[in-house]
């Protein structure tokens, strides 16, 4: 069976990894998409990337990797707003499919980038962008398909749990554990967007969109972050028996749908104060099934890349099947003409 043919932009902390997992997986992967998922050319100017790209066509343009013709999917891990967009942009006019973990791509650009599939008709897809590996846009789309979605919250920016974590465990001061995460790889280029809840604000609106069928509304969102929670803070929730989590939180109200994102007070016993470390929980309230929960690493190279690869599953898989598998991606992809306001 003809393979399909990837191109990945950027070999950061995601990309290696997503390199890793297709090159590693490649047999597992290709009898599970139905046909060999190759990786055709590279786009990055990164000197020693975490992977080794021995016998791979890299070049430093990125763009050359969105109108190369022998690539079928772009996959997008350069990050941040504009120069993603205009990739992204450019590999959809050039009739590629789309693959990101860029939550800020999505969350302020994604109605734009959503219609330009749609009229080209091909996939974007974005599993990656929310949550890290925890599977939760696909579960949205699909094991949640039938229900009214009431309500959504849960830890959704890795590097804020794991400095809030470590403060509280081990009595470390915010920069110190902020500088780990970084050192790590969990946090974004500029950990502003992680510490000041704009990254958690990105994923909500994301989120948000899917659970309720609106179109993205990043301004709309309430966006408070973590960067003035104290060591003594955390001490003093302690004692009184709660656990300060940052949360994003979403939820149909008679006013409309709500968006928020601010560290909150836990009771200890709740399931969500036993979230630690760069792990993410989200939990979404259904009315046919109840409350359900999610969880898993929020941030990171492979379990990032987890997500990534299992999107261009879908992709092959989509192509492998003459497109039956595209429908739930354009429809279930938050876009809604005139549709509900937040
Ligand atoms: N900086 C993000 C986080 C990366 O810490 O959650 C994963 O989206």
């Amino acid at each position: 069976m003809k393979p399909v043919r990837v191109g990945i932009c950027g070999l950061g902390t995601v990309g290696s990894g997503t390199f890793n997992v297709l090159t590693r997986n490649a047999d597992e992967i290709a009898r599970r998409a139905g046909r060999p998922i190759v990786i055709e050319q590279v786009g990055a100017r990164r000197e020693n990337p975490d992977c080794d790209t021995t016998g791979v066509k890299v070049t430093a343009d990125i763009f050359e990797v969105a109108r190369n013709p022998n690539v079928d999917v772009l996959v997008e891990l350069v990050g941040g707003y504009d120069v993603a967009r205009e990739l992204v942009l450019t590999a959809i006019e050039n009739g590629k499919h789309v693959v990101t973990a860029n939550k800020a791509l999505i969350a302020v650009y994604g109605n734009e980038i959503f219609k330009a599939a749609h009229d080209k008709g091909v996939i974007v897809a974005f599993e990656a962008a929310v949550a890290g590996g925890i599977p939760v846009i696909k579960s949205l789309r699909e094991g949640l398909g039938a229900n009214r979605i009431q309500w959504l919250a849960g830890i959704i920016n890795g590097t804020g749990n794991y400095i809030l974590t470590h403060m509280r465990d081990e009595g470390r001061a915010f920069e110190d554990v902020l500088a780990e995460a970084q050192a790590l790889g969990y946090a974004e280029a500029d950990p502003t967007f992680d510490v000041e809840g704009i990254d958690a604000a990105h994923k909500l609106t994301i989120l948000a969109s899917i659970a309720y069928g609106v179109p993205l509304q990043f301004d709309k969102a309430y966006t408070e972050g973590i960067s003035r929670i104290t060591a003594e803070d955390v001490e003093q929730a302690d004692n009184l028996g709660y656990i300060i989590k940052h949360l994003g939180i979403s939820k149909r109200t008679e006013a409309g749908l709500e968006l928020r994102v601010h560290p909150t007070l836990i009771p200890k016993e709740r399931l969500l104060a036993s979230v630690h470390g760069v792990k993410n929980a989200i939990a979404v309230m259904g009315d046919a099934v109840g409350p359900t929960l999610y969880y898993g690493a929020g941030a990171g190279s492979e379990p990032t890349a987890s997500a990534v690869v299992a999107d261009l599953l879908d992709v092959a898989r989509d192509i492998t099947t003459d497109h039956h598998y595209r429908v739930p991606y354009l429809a279930f992809s938050g876009i809604v003409e005139g549709g509900n306001s937040l």
